[in-house]
């Protein structure tokens, strides 16, 4: 029988130790807001509604999770503050009459998985308790509450008597290294009769959602009243300042890197994948390659060293060579790309195409099998189906007040060094001499040369080495 259940995401909390003035569920994990991952993690649960409870910036938290959620989540706001039972009591409201279980986690525990959540309701709803705690043991548990045994076990799970927080607690309590996630599955029409129960009676004088345990062993039924469920500490813990926050990204992408590697990519250690992006199969992927935002990967295509792919769409069979950069752009099919190629935005390659080293292409399409193997800007192009760019070819596509197109059609040759001044048009077939400065258009077949004449003058080297060689005149 599956439960009706609520998830609730608590991350009305500050973060100070950030010190940030971006709220910090928002800092980025692996290209998306940290709270992204906790909120995917409550959505695996398939719950009847995730309600996220929302304070500090609230504005900009809601703002973020709607454009990757929408209607997905709800918020819930807690004006002041003052502890975690508040802020549960202020998504209690939105919480379906028909949901019997509250699950209560995180915004700033980003690894977390899905998974785990299952486990959590799962050790709960076993024993038939009250609420089940996710629980770790760590080495040093400064901060963090304690969790107190009451020495007995439900079906093998631990049962807990109390949960002290770090402050409030004695000298023997802070040396216990059990401690609590702050990931809870809990009954709810217990919640909703102990939550108003909870005052503030402590040290730090908030609202302690871990008082529910204390409260749930006062309970006058005879049911299991709190039981643990022990997790990895290095999955549970919390985001608190930049440094947590750079060892938590480095874990989400070896995290996610396994992910890829176990659906058969060969994925080295030290590339970095974003959350979004998506590979077919067979993509391998170098050290040091870093793939952002929604950025897609057919496959067998190889992406060497150094590469950075942002929003790309890179087809099958690419080879894209060390330390090349493509954003926001379409690559085909086998086409080569780089080393130090530099693909910017709007530019489509078409399949066996080449853009060989310290080429720049800006909104530039190339069509299947053209070529550009070497040095050169291509902004504004067209280029046709087996065109070749020689080394060194300029699109002058800016007049200092304008963009302008460049075409070059099917089959034509652009030789070295030429620069075409754009708007212009080279036919299809047609020549451009090397080292021309092209500014009228080519018909289809034609040859340009745009170039100072060649003139030789026979003899002439040997008459200026004589003169070299002659000593200078006296004043
Ligand atoms: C809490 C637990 C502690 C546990 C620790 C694990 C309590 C009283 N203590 O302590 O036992 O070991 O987490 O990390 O719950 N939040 C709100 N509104 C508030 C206060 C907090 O939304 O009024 C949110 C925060 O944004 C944060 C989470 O709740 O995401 C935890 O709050 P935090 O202040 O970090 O609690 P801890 O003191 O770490
Ligand atoms: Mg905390």
């Amino acid at each position: 029988m599956t439960t009706e259940r609520t998830v609730v995401i608590l991350a009305a909390g500050q973060g100070t130790r950030m010190k940030s003035s971006l709220p910090k569920v928002l800092h980025q994990i692996a290209g998306v807001p940290m709270i992204s991952f906790a909120i995917d993690a409550a959505l695996a649960l398939d719950p009847e509604r995730v309600i996220v409870v929302v304070g500090h910036g609230r504005d900009q938290v809601e703002a973020a999770v709607r454009a990757r959620f929408s209607d997905r989540v709800v918020f819930a706001l807690q004006q002041q503050q003052r502890g975690t039972a508040d802020a549960v009591l202020a998504a209690l409201p939105q919480v379906p009459a028909t949901s019997r279980e509250v699950i209560i986690t995180y915004g700033d525990c980003p690894l977390v998985p899905g998974a785990f959540l299952q486990k959590l309701a799962l050790a709960r709803s076993d024993r038939e308790a009250l609420m089940s705690v996710a629980t770790a043991r760590i080495d040093d548990s400064t901060g963090y509450g304690r969790i107190i045994f009451d020495g007995n076990s439900t079906n093998g799970a631990r049962n807990i008597l109390a949960i002290r927080e770090h402050k409030d607690c004695s000298e023997q309590e802070r040396a216990i290294d059990v401690i609590n996630a702050g990931l809870y599955a809990v009954d709810r029409a217990f919640l909703d009769s102990a939550l108003s129960k909870i005052d503030a009676s402590n040290a730090q004088g908030e609202f302690y959602l871990t008082d529910l345990v204390a409260l749930a062993n006062r309970d006058a039924s005879t049911r299991t009243k709190a039981v643990e469920l022990r997790g990895d500490a290095s999955l549970l813990r919390g985001i608190n300042d930049r440094a947590e926050l750079a060892d938590a990204e480095a874990d989400m992408t070896e995290i996610l890197n396994d992910r890829w590697r176990r659906a058969g990519n060969t994925i080295a250690r030290g590339a970095r994948i974003d959350r979004d992006v998506e590979l077919e199969r067979d993509v391998t992927i170098a050290q040091g390659a870093v793939l952002r935002g929604r950025t897609r990967v057919a496959s067998n295509t190889v992406i060497d060293v150094g590469c950075v792919l942002d929003d790309a769409e890179i087809g099958e069979s690419v080879t894209l060579k060390p330390y090349s950069i493509v954003t926001r752009s379409k690559i085909g099919a086998r086409a080569q790309i780089g080393p130090f190629a530099h693909v910017r935005p709007d530019s489509d390659v078409a399949e066996d195409a080449h853009v060989g080293n310290f080429v720049e292409l800006k909104k530039t399409r190339m069509a299947k099998g053209a070529k550009a193997n070497h040095l050169a800007y291509l902004g504004d192009g067209v280029i046709g189906a087996g065109a070749n760019i020689g080394a060194g070819t300029i699109f002058c596509n800016y007049d200092g007040f304008q963009k302008h197109t460049t075409t070059v059609g099917e089959g034509a040759f652009v030789g070295s060094n030429s620069s075409l001044v754009a708007p212009i048009a080279i036919g299809a077939g047609a020549y451009v001499g090397s080292g021309s400065v092209v500014t009228k258009n080519v018909p289809d077949g034609a040859l340009a040369v745009g170039r100072a004449r060649q003139e030789n003058k026979e003899g002439y080297a040997e008459r200026i080495r004589a003169m070299k060689k002659k000593p200078p005149a006296k004043p």
